[in-house]
């Protein structure tokens, strides 16, 4: 049997060697946390996009006691940006989560369901949306979710 060999990249760093704007937009996820409402994990998560048009857009994860009927933090983010701004790209989207003992110390990935809706923002904008993961110790920076979802289901798929 052969093998096909994927290689991925993850970048990580410290916060102050991000720039302005993205020091800023992980600030605005780190804030969204306190936006979340999160009564039966307790786990607080946080999203920030950046436009095109320089406009940051928060989410937070929304649960409900009817447990799929809540909504992660990205895709809170991700389709108000869509619904208020339908014209404008998503170019940058970072992630924060707290926990009662304060922000994670790893910086925690979207989940698959997450991942497939950002692939489709990328099919729909054309442009890669770069990702900025936040934890205490360091932040972890991907250049596009490709990264995270190596093999994709697309509207190509299809044809
Ligand atoms: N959650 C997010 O909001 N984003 C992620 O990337 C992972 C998980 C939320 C969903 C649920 O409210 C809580 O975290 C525990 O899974």
């Amino acid at each position: 049997m052969k093998t096909i060999d994927i290689s991925i990249k993850i970048g990580y760093c410290q916060p102050d060697e991000l720039s302005e704007k993205e020091q800023h937009l992980v600030q605005t996820a780190i804030m969204a946390t306190e936006h979340s409402y999160s009564p039966y994990s307790h786990f607080a998560v946080g999203a920030a996009l950046l436009l095109e048009n320089g406009n940051e857009v928060m989410g937070a994860n929304q649960e409900n006691a009817a447990y799929p009927s809540g909504l992660c933090a990205e895709r809170s983010a991700i389709f108000a940006a869509q619904s208020q701004w339908p014209d404008q790209a998503i170019t940058t989207l970072a992630i924060a989560a707290r926990t009662g003992g304060g922000l994670v110390r790893e910086p925690i990935v979207p989940c698959g369901a997450c991942r497939q809706v950002i692939l489709e923002i990328e099919a729909r904008y054309k442009r890669p949306v770069r990702i900025l993961l936040h934890g205490t110790e360091g932040v972890y920076v991907i250049d596009t979710i490709k990264d995270l979802l190596p093999l994709q289901f697309t509207g190509d798929s299809m044809q």
